[in-house]
This record gives C-alpha cells, structure tokens and sequence, in this order.
C-alpha cells in the first residue's frame, strides 16, 4: 500500500495495519484513535465480521471488497468537520472513476453506479473532555462481490466495480486511489474551505434538485422538494407551504410520481 501511494507521489504519514478479517475496521481505528494513533493511520481488512453501515444498518463485507477506515484530528470549526463525510464521498467518486465506474453521491454520500450502491461511507466522531478528538471514515466499496451472493433485498440494489466494469480490479489500487483523493480534499477543506468541496459534492451529486423526496431520520419522515445542501452539507427540503428544513442526517429516497 505505501509503495502504490509512493507511486502516486504520497509518502502516508502514519500507520497502515491490513487485516484478513476484523469485526469493523471502524472499530479497530476508533481503538486506534483512543490509545492516541496518529492522524491518516489506515485501517484496512479483506473481511468484516461485524460491519456496520449507516443508521445502524449491518454492511455486508465478504472478502473482495474495500474494507477502509481512516482516523483523521481536525482542528477546525465544527461546521468544516461535518463536511468531511462528503469529502470522503467525492474522494471515493473521483476515485471510482479511474476505474472507469461513474459514480454520483446520493445525499449524503452513498455510492451509486446507475441506481445501484457501490459502495458507503459511515463517518464516526470520538469525543473527550476537551471536544472532538477524532473522526473516523469508514469506506466500503463493492470491488468484487457478486450481488447474487448477498441477502435478498440487497441483490437488486447492490453492484460492484466488476459488475460494472466487467473486469477485476485490485483492491489494493483501489484503496490507493481512494486515499490519496481524500488527502486532496481533506486540504482543500483545510486551505480553502466549504465552497470548493460543495461545489464538487454538487457536481457529482444525484440530479434530484427540484424533485419530491422523502427522508427519513430517527423515527421521523418528512416530504418535500430537494433543493440543494447547505454549508455544512445538510440537505434543504422545501415542505408544502414553502418553509426550507435543513437535514443533518438521514436517508433520502427519490419519489417517483407516475
Ligand atoms: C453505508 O452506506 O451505510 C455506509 C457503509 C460503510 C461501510 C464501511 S466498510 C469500512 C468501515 N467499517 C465498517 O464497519 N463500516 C465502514
């Protein structure tokens, strides 16, 4: 892994551990990140016994896929921080597309190849008596898994740069290519702020602007038309009566009228 960073002109920082199977490499970075690891140490595994996606869902991880996460320590404003989710999202597009796999962020970033997830991205914040003290980015991506294989409401809604591509990719190169796009983009957010960072995520961003959406978060469903996302990534809604609702976090789902 460090000699394919070296190759693309990035000597890492900090640690890179590679695991044949952990339960979470969240997990195994947030241990990390307590017993005081570096910022940009890498966690990586072939296999996941226990991954987690968002909102408590399980992250099926059979090996051939991306299994990353990566510990970060910003010491920035607390708005900066919580686009680094989407950073990681337009990190692992930009990514995906030197593999020939155009991939749009849905809200806020999962991964998608046509309609289809090829990959998430879970974001976890560790804190301590002095505030934040880290934030870990969990990265999936379906490399080589076969959709045929997963559960059965995971098959139609599943695909994978092989699927896609019809070729095998390494994952290694992939988790290459992934890192040293976030590492551009966790200094553009550093040097220039929100707006370039935005401006990306919205470029390759699901067209739903001006559609009727749903989202739902915590037990809570709301309707509206989407209207873009904010400074801090939250997603605007527009409710009937015309009033504009910023969501932090949630799931969005496009409503198709017929
Ligand atoms: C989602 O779309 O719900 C997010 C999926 C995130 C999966 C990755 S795989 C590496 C890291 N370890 C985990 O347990 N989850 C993230």
């Amino acid at each position: 892994m460090r000699a394919l960073l070296e190759g693309r002109g990035l000597a890492w920082p900090a640690p890179i551990e590679h695991f044949a199977v952990v339960g979470s490499t969240n997990d195994v970075a947030k241990e990390r990140a307590r017993a005081g690891a570096a910022e940009w140490s890498v966690v990586l595994a072939d296999r996941q016994t226990a991954g987690r996606g968002r909102h408590g869902h399980v992250w099926a991880s059979p090996a051939g896929n991306l299994c990353l996460s990566i510990l970060l320590r910003p010491v920035w404003t607390p708005e900066r921080t919580m686009l680094l989710p989407l950073a990681a999202g337009v990190a692992a597009s930009e990514a995906l597309g030197e593999f020939g796999v155009e991939v749009r962020l849905k809200w806020p970033n999962d991964l998608l190849a046509g309609e289809r997830k090829a990959g998430g991205i879970l974001a976890e914040a560790l804190s301590g008596a002095a505030g934040l003290e880290a934030v870990v980015l969990g990265i999936g991506v379906n490399v080589a898994v076969d959709p045929a294989v997963l559960p059965g409401d995971l098959r139609a809604t599943t695909t994978s740069l092989r699927v896609e591509t019809g070729r095998d990719v390494a994952v290694a190169d992939v988790a290459a290519a992934v890192l040293a796009r976030l590492a551009v983009w966790y200094d553009a957010l550093a040097s220039l702020g929100a707006p370039a960072l935005l401006d990306a995520w919205r470029a390759r961003a699901v067209p739903w602007w001006g559609h009727p959406v749903e989202v739902r978060y915590g037990d809570r469903v709301i309707r509206g038309i989407a209207r873009g996302v904010d400074e801090r990534g939250a997603l605007l809604l527009e409710e009937e009566g015309g009033r504009v609702t910023a969501v932090l976090s949630g799931e969005v789902l496009e409503l198709r009228l017929r």
